[in-house]
C-alpha cells in the first residue's frame, strides 16, 4: 500500500448534486481514483449524462433522481445506493440552492426556508442516513460538505446562503467530534467563485467578476474540476488522520 493512498478501489460514493457544475467534477474524480458512484439531482436527463460519463471511466455508476428537501427521497437514495452498488463508504453533500439575490432584510420566510431546507436540513438527514449505512459495514467512512467562502465571509447580496453555508462548516465539525468513534471522518471544502451555472449572476456580473479577479492571489476565477482534488483527498486514506476540517479552494481570495 502507498505511504500517500489516494486509490478509492472498491469503494461506493454518493454524490448530490452530481448531474453538472462541481457535483459532476466530483463524481469523475471520485470515480477517476476507483469509486463506484451513485449520481443524485432533480432532472433525470443532465443525471442520466453523467451517470454514462461515470460508466465510460469503467466505473459502476447509477442516477438517482432525488430532490434533497423529500426525507424520503433522501432515504430512498441510500437504500438504492446499497441495493445496486453494495454499500455506502463515501458521501458528498455537494446540492445546494440560493434563491435570492439582494440584501437580508429582502429575504422572505419562504425563501429562508427554501435554503436552510437544501443547504443545511438535507445535508444533516442524509449525513444522519450515510452514517447508518455506514454501520452496517462496520468499516467506518467519509463524509464531505461542500460549503463555500460565502460561508466564512459576508455576502451582502446572498447573505441567507451565507448563513446556511456558515452552519455546514460547524456540521461539520459537530459531526465529526460525534462520529469519530465510528472511524467516520466528515470534512468540508470551501470553494471560491467557481464558473457554474449556480454562479452565473455572479460571474457574469461584471462589477463582481472584476473584484473576485482582483482579489484572488492567481487573479481568476476558478472551474468545476479544481475542486475535485480536494474531495479525493478528503475521501481516502490519504487523509486518514484528518477530522472536522474546512479546506479553502478559492485561488488565494481569503488570504
Ligand atoms: N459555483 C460557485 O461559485 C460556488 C462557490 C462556492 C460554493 N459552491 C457550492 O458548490 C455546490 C455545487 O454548486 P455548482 O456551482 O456546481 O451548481 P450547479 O452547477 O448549479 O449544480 C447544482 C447541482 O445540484 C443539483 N440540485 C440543485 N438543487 C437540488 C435539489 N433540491 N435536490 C437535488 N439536487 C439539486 C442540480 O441538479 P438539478 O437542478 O437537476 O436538481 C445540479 O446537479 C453548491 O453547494 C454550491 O453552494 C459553488
Amino acid at each position: 500500500m502507498p505511504i500517500a493512498d489516494f486509490s478509492l478501489d472498491g469503494k461506493v460514493a454518493i454524490v448530490t448534486g452530481g448531474s453538472r457544475g462541481i457535483g459532476r467534477s466530483i463524481a469523475l474524480g471520485l470515480a477517476e481514483h476507483g469509486a463506484d458512484v451513485a449520481l443524485a439531482a432533480r432532472k433525470p436527463d443532465p443525471l442520466a449524462a453523467a451517470v454514462e460519463e461515470v460508466r465510460a471511466l469503467g466505473r459502476r455508476a447509477i442516477g438517482v433522481p432525488t430532490n434533497v428537501r423529500r426525507s424520503e427521497e433522501l432515504r430512498r437514495l441510500v437504500e438504492e445506493t446499497e441495493r445496486e452498488l453494495g454499500r455506502v463508504d463515501i458521501l458528498v453533500n455537494n446540492a445546494a440552492t440560493t434563491p435570492h439575490f439582494g440584501p437580508i432584510h429582502e429575504l422572505d420566510e419562504a425563501a429562508f426556508d427554501v435554503i436552510m431546507n437544501t443547504n443545511v436540513k438535507a445535508v444533516h438527514i442524509l449525513s444522519n442516513l450515510a452514517r447508518e449505512a455506514m454501520l452496517r459495514h462496520g468499516q467506518g467512512g467519509s463524509i464531505i460538505h461542500v460549503s463555500s467562502i460565502g460561508g466564512i465571509r459576508a455576502s451582502e447580496v446572498i447573505g441567507g446562503y451565507s448563513v446556511s453555508k456558515a452552519a455546514l462548516i460547524m456540521l461539520t465539525q459537530v459531526q465529526a467530534k460525534t462520529w469519530g468513534v465510528d472511524g467516520i471522518r466528515v470534512n468540508c471544502i470551501a470553494p471560491g467563485l467557481i464558473k457554474t451555472e449556480f454562479a452565473r449572476a455572479l460571474w457574469e456580473d461584471e462589477k463582481i467578476h472584476r473584484q473576485a479577479v482582483a482579489e484572488a492571489a492567481l487573479h481568476r476565477i476558478g472551474e468545476p474540476d479544481e475542486m475535485a482534488g480536494a474531495v479525493v483527498y478528503f475521501a481516502s486514506r490519504a487523509s486518514s488522520f484528518v477530522t472536522g476540517q474546512t479546506l479553502v479552494l478559492d485561488g488565494g481570495r481569503l488570504v
